[in-house]
């Protein structure tokens, strides 16, 4: 959710940034702009309203210089985007430029105090009020320089932030705060690459420093970095090596990043296997467990937090531990559990979920948690990150970056290493005997090779999209392990076609929902022979007496639901509780041909963002 960029060093800054800021666009892209500080203090500053292209376009070849820059792509929060609220932005005597992701609380009553002290205000965002606000400081102190002044300023602001403030009278400098949203440094030789992620950084440099909450840095090409906390304790930065390869942020010849990380699977599952389940020792390994056997084992009740897809996958993940573990699982919505007062106790441990690991909900979520007592262990895919770094323990899902907006490589990685500690645990609680805990070890390493039989399906999906491309309503039906499957099927069409769609079990829809169906609502059913396949097959005839239109997918080689459906999606038999490694699939292609037909932006979908850093 807003991508941030800077870069100060020797080399020319306007490219890198503009690179940069293409690398962060997934972050939010309903405006641009960059800052470049010249030696001579010369300030050059262009925004525009929609993605970095169009700014490229509106600054029609005109190339900044210098060796000091920033750079913003904004996911609109305060005020709707246009020109003038896209970052960054000036103080009012236009020496400072700032960019900021997060949101300032309090704004509203720091820009009454400033505008009543005789601050102009031109746009409808909070970050204006920031950067009036270290100017005021900075002229009022007389003395306080541009780092002193941005740590005291952050004392007053209530909110979350990760900024890059430059100033035109030090054209060697840039300073830097963050809390609660991600901010990291690359340390070049003699230069500096800012970002909120590592992806624009990686071709630079392997060497990070990822800034703390409550931190404020300074970077200075005379002094180097030196970090001090809000309340002005000096700080020794940790320097670490970035493990990411420039390849998985390419698209390497596919059209879309989204195409791309579906066909991945294959591959990030076994990643996400790998070093883990160990086949050949019949056994599975992890340290976020290992370390702490007697918990698990002795643990009266798990509780999932997580938002969007990351919550589907802890709602599979909640049939997993009570199938394997018999241990009392709840599975709740990270925004709502965190404004709750729940009642959270010893004995329980809270499972943080969450691809970017940055998620604004899901990071208070844990933290409201850890002060309750309870053990938090964190699955994430983005290594460093917040949630990873404020979870006792936890598990990478080892996807890789994931670039599109909808959640696919990364969602299936969410489930792998969900069976994995499920499976873990209810051996470690001896609900699972031997044969039981093998013949799943052999099924989950099984996973790769089906998905990719899957990838065949491609053709198939296709014609389905382009059948039913016209529609402007669609239903996901499933039951059991696969009711969450067609909660996501739902979620991942709506996403990126705006196609309306709802996923239900598929028994509910009775309830209510058999009122929409007619010869123009396709119903998309998950029909895997599992424990309810019979359920299913019930519920299939009812849409089909309502004459609805049935897409299924269905176990290979079933010929009853082949029979009542229009169109039929085989996949490989396995067990019920890993049936959704394989199901989710085509609803992923699917979702993405429907997009591509429709010519929807799908690896950028409107209103959205990958990472939501705000609340
Ligand atoms: C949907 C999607 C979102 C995310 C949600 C949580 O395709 O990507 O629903 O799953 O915003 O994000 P993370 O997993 O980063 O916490």
């Amino acid at each position: 959710m807003c991508g941030i960029v800077g870069y100060l060093g020797n080399q020319e800054a306007f490219p890198l940034l503009i690179k940069g800021l293409k690398r962060l666009e997934y972050r939010g892209y309903d405006s641009a702009g960059i800052a470049v500080l010249s030696e001579d203090g010369n300030l050059k500053h262009h925004r525009r309203k929609g993605k970095v292209d169009d700014l490229l376009e509106h600054m029609s070849g005109s190339v900044p210089t210098g060796n000091l820059g920033i750079g913003h792509t904004r996911w609109a929060t305060h005020g709707p985007p246009n020109d003038i609220n896209a970052h960054p932005h000036l103080s009012g005597n236009g020496q400072l430029a700032l960019i900021h992701n997060g949101i300032i609380e309090n704004y509203n009553a720091l820009k009454e105090t400033l505008t009543n002290r005789g601050h102009a205000f031109y746009s409808d965002t909070d970050t204006e009020v920031l950067v009036h606000l270290i100017e005021e400081i900075m002229q009022k102190s007389q003395g306080l320089d541009l780092f002193e002044a941005t740590r005291v300023a952050l004392n007053e602001v209530i909110g979350a932030y990760a900024i890059a403030v430059i100033d035109t009278s030090n054209p060697n400098e840039m300073v830097l705060a963050r809390k609660s949203s991600p901010l990291v440094i690359g340390i070049g030789d003699g230069e500096y690459f800012i970002a909120s992620d590592a992806t624009p950084i990686i071709e630079y440099t392997k060497n990070v420093v990822y800034l703390e909450d409550e931190e404020v840095a300074r970077i200075s090409l005379a002094d180097g970095l030196k970090i001090r906390t809000a309340s002005n304790h000096r700080v020794t930065p940790i320097v670490t090596e970035l493990e990411m390869a420039i390849e998985t942020i390419e698209k390497g010849g596919y059209e879309h990043f989204m195409l791309k990380e579906i066909h991945e699977q294959p591959r990030s599952i076994a990643d996400c296997l790998r070093g883990r389940l160990r086949l050949g020792h019949e056994s599975i390994r992890m340290a976020g467990i290992d370390d702490h056997k007697e918990m698990w084992t002795k643990a009266n009740r798990l509780i999932i937090v997580a938002c969007g897809t990351s919550w589907h996958a802890g709602l599979i993940a909640e049939y997993m531990f009570e199938d394997f573990a018999r241990v009392p699982v709840e599975v709740e919505y990270a925004s709502e559990f965190r404004y709750r007062n729940p009642v959270i106790g010893e004995g329980d441990i809270l499972i943080a979920i969450s691809q970017s690991g940055e998620t604004a909900d899901t990071l208070a979520a844990i933290r409201m948690a850890k002060e309750k007592g309870a053990h938090v262990f964190g699955i994430c895919n983005v290594v460093g990150s917040s949630i990873s770094r404020e979870s006792h323990s936890g598990a990478y899902t080892h996807a890789g970056p994931e670039i599109g907006v909808a959640s696919t490589k990364a969602f299936t990685a969410q489930l792998a290493v969900l069976a994995l500690v499920a499976i873990r645990v209810g051996r470690l609680r001896q609900v699972l005997d031997e044969q039981r805990f093998n013949r799943l070890l052999v099924e989950l390493n099984g996973i790769p090779e089906k998905v990719e039989a899957l990838m065949s399906k491609e053709p198939e999906l296709e014609t389905i999209a382009e059948e039913f491309k016209g529609s402007t309503n669609a239903l996901f039906l499933g039951r059991g392990y696969n009711f969450p499957v067609a909660l996501e099927g739902a979620l991942k069409l709506k996403e990126i076609s705006y196609i309306h769609a709802e996923g239900y079990p598929a028994a509910e829809m009775k309830h209510g929902p058999i009122a929409l169906i007619d010869e123009n609502m396709p119903v998309f059913f998950v029909a895997t022979q599992d424990a309810h396949y019979d359920k299913v097959v019930s519920n299939i005839q009812e849409v089909k007496a309502r004459g609805g239109r049935i897409i299924a997918i269905v176990t290979a080689g079933d010929k009853e639901v082949a029979n009542m459906a229009e169109f039929v999606i085989e996949v490989h038999k396995t067990d019920d509780a890993l049936v959704p490694l394989l199901s989710t699939i085509p609803f992923q292609l699917l979702s993405y041909h429907m997009a591509v037909k429709l010519d929807r932006n799908v690896d950028q979908p409107r209103n959205l963002a990958k990472s939501v850093t705000v609340e």
